[in-house]
């Protein structure tokens, strides 16, 4: 059997995780034949709470978890590890936007990339959920200089998940029909969820989106606004944030990466900028991203955009870069 990888899910006993370690548990990101090792991190109070998920996982009798780590040492959980979840942080509460956990935020980020780069194996692959996720995955990369900056992701799958449903809903097909839409920029109110570029199959034929659909202004209104709004819509409906699907599509990305995206499909992926599309560079924005099977991940370039597109993907940005001068800002100014 192959080695095991040392993985671990930060925010362990917290509702993301509990449905994302099942899924990590039995092969749904790593596959069926890859053996793992779990650090589970979560706060010192959490620690009981913890503890029962431990039990919970035990019972589950999975064959592929060998050893269980839980933990409140970021050093425990972060040595040698090969992946990291990083989904401990708070989450907002009605009313909030998900910015306004920056600062709340922001010093998790800061500490858990000094540990990371302490302790982590070079190559470790990272994806970041707590919110506001983009912004904490900056800081991460930023106090982690010794991993690469390309090793460092965050959720935009969610919204991408979100918007091929949208699509696939109001054709009446399979969600798996539709293909390339991609989320630009930002996990938050300011996405811009572009269906310019998708296709769906529809009886066996591939067409435009805009095309099947036939309503432009649907297009542009209401799924624009409705896969923007749709966390904020769950946790009214909830009064808690999205977890089932939140995990599902740190699944898929996570798997992705790993194993290579279908190559006829792009997904939206939250990386490094580099100044693609003439978005700033130095940002993490979600862009349209190709994933081979050696587990790198490059952004589908020279996309055509329209001015409507290219208006909503520089308002996202110049909010990226706002997120990221008052983050640095504060950590600045407040260093323990
Ligand atoms: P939760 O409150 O149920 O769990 C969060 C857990 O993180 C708690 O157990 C908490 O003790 C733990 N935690 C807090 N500080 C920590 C630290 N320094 N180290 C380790 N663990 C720590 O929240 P949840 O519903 O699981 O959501 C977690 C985060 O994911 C929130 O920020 C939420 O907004 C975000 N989220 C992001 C997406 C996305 O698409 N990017 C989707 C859904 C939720
Ligand atoms: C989501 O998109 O569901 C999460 O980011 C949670 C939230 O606060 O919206």
């Amino acid at each position: 059997m192959a080695t095991p990888l040392k993985v671990c899910v930060t925010g362990a006993a917290g509702q993301i995780a509990y449905s994302l370690l099942y899924q990590i548990g039995h092969g749904d990101v790593f596959g069926k034949e890859q053996p793992l090792i779990l650090t589970l991190l979560d706060i010192t109070p959490m620690m009981n709470a913890l503890h029962g998920v431990v039990m919970e996982l035990h019972d589950c009798a999975m064959t592929l978890v060998k050893e269980i780590v839980p933990t409140d040492s970021e050093e425990e959980a972060f040595r040698d590890i090969d992946v990291a979840f990083l989904v401990g942080s708070m989450p907002r509460r009605e009313g909030m936007l998900r910015k306004d956990l920056l600062t709340a935020n922001a010093k998790i980020f800061r500490s858990q990339g000094l540990s990371l780069d302490k302790f982590a194996k070079k190559t470790v692959k990272v994806v970041v959920v707590g919110n506001p996720a983009n912004t904490n995955a900056m800081i991460c990369s930023h106090f982690a200089p010794s991993i690469p900056k390309e090793n460092f992701t965050a959720l935009t799958r969610l919204d991408h998940n979100r918007a091929k449903a949208q699509i696939a809903t109001r054709i009446g097909v399979r969600s798996d029909a539709v293909k390339n839409v991609v989320i630009w920029g930002n996990h938050s109110s300011t996405q811009f969820p572009d269906v310019s570029h998708a296709t769906v199959e529809v009886e066996g034929k591939t067409l435009p989106v805009y095309e099947a659909v036939k309503d432009d202004a649907w297009i542009e209104g209401d799924f624009i606004t409705t896969v923007q709004g749709r966390g904020a819509a769950v946790l009214k409906a909830r009064k808690l944030s999205s977890a089932m699907s939140a995990s599902k599509a740190v699944c898929d990305h996570v798997r992705d990466w790993w194993f290579g995206a279908p190559q006829d499909e792009w997904v939206s992926m939250a990386v490094m900028s580099d100044g693609s599309y003439g978005m700033p560079e130095g940002v993490v924005y979600s862009f349209p991203v190709r994933v081979s099977a050696d587990c790198k991940w490059a952004i589908v370039k020279d996309l055509p955009i329209s001015d409507f597109a290219r208006e909503k993907m520089e308002k996202t940005a110049k909010e990226l870069e706002e997120e990221k001068k008052t983050a640095l800002e504060f950590l600045a100014s407040n260093s323990s």
